[in-house]
């Protein structure tokens, strides 16, 4: 199968020196990259900047912005059979980027942002996506409520969820814990490494994705 991923953080220039961006390091969506490719499945990883090697055999789109990482998926979403969405998009961009470095002139600052696109949350209403999607949720609170609410407004078949205020586990750290949402059952993936989680993962979808495409074929 075709396997599409979104993977680290988006960056959103504030000026031509700073941006905004947020923690994740990409080790997730690239365990889970890595995990697929040992299933033998075609991977495209489109990630926001990190620090970790491209995996052997994986397509790669490298992007920055968030608006970025929507183009990307945007061109490439109808070629995948599973959509797997890791990334830690910016929630919000800046209005306008200041041209020139902003100077240090008053006590405070004040940024204008707007919402950026919501990339998973288009990828059927507005792309017609009709593989196997796939969101995370990354919470503090309420994890299966927050989660389960994600699976129906943006039409998953899964969501993985994982409490980002839990020290050791998350945003980048080496392990973490899941809490896999669908829409009749719900499973726990105790914590250990993002290599052994995602290699539970790809499995798991693996063997859904299948029978879902067996059964809409
Ligand atoms: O990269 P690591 O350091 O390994 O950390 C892994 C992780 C904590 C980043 C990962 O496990 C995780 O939880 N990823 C999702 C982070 C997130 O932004 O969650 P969210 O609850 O804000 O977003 C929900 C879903 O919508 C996610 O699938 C996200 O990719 C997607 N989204 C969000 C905003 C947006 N504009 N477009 C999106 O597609």
């Amino acid at each position: 199968m075709k396997i599409l991923i979104t993977a680290g953080p988006t960056r959103e220039p504030i000026d031509p020196v700073r941006f905004i961006s947020n923690r994740s390091s990409g080790k997730m969506g690239y365990a889970l990259a890595r995990a697929f490719r040992r299933l033998n499945h075609e991977v495209l990883l489109i990630s926001g900047p990190t620090h970790i090697d491209v995996p052997d055999l994986v397509d790669f789109i490298p992007v920055e912005t968030a608006e970025e990482m929507y183009h990307a998926v945007s061109q490439m979403i109808s070629r995948a059979d599973v959509a797997i969405f890791c990334a830690a998009v910016a929630d919000y961009t800046m209005k306008e980027i200041a041209p020139q470095k902003i100077k240090k002139t008053g006590d405070s600052l004040t940024l204008v942002m707007q919402k950026t696109k919501d990339i998973l949350g288009s990828a059927r209403s507005v792309h017609g996506f009709a593989g196997y999607l796939v969101g995370f949720a990354a919470e503090t609170e309420n994890l299966e409520q927050q989660a389960r609410d994600k699976l129906q407004r943006k039409d998953c078949d899964m969501i993985i969820a994982n409490d980002v205020s839990q020290q050791g586990i998350g945003f980048d750290a080496s392990d973490n814990e899941v809490m896999i949402i669908e829409a009749h059952e719900n499973t726990i993936l105790p914590r250990d490494s993002k290599e052994h989680i995602a290699h539970h993962l790809a499995a798991m979808i693996t063997e859904k994705a299948i029978r879902k495409n067996i059964a809409s074929a």
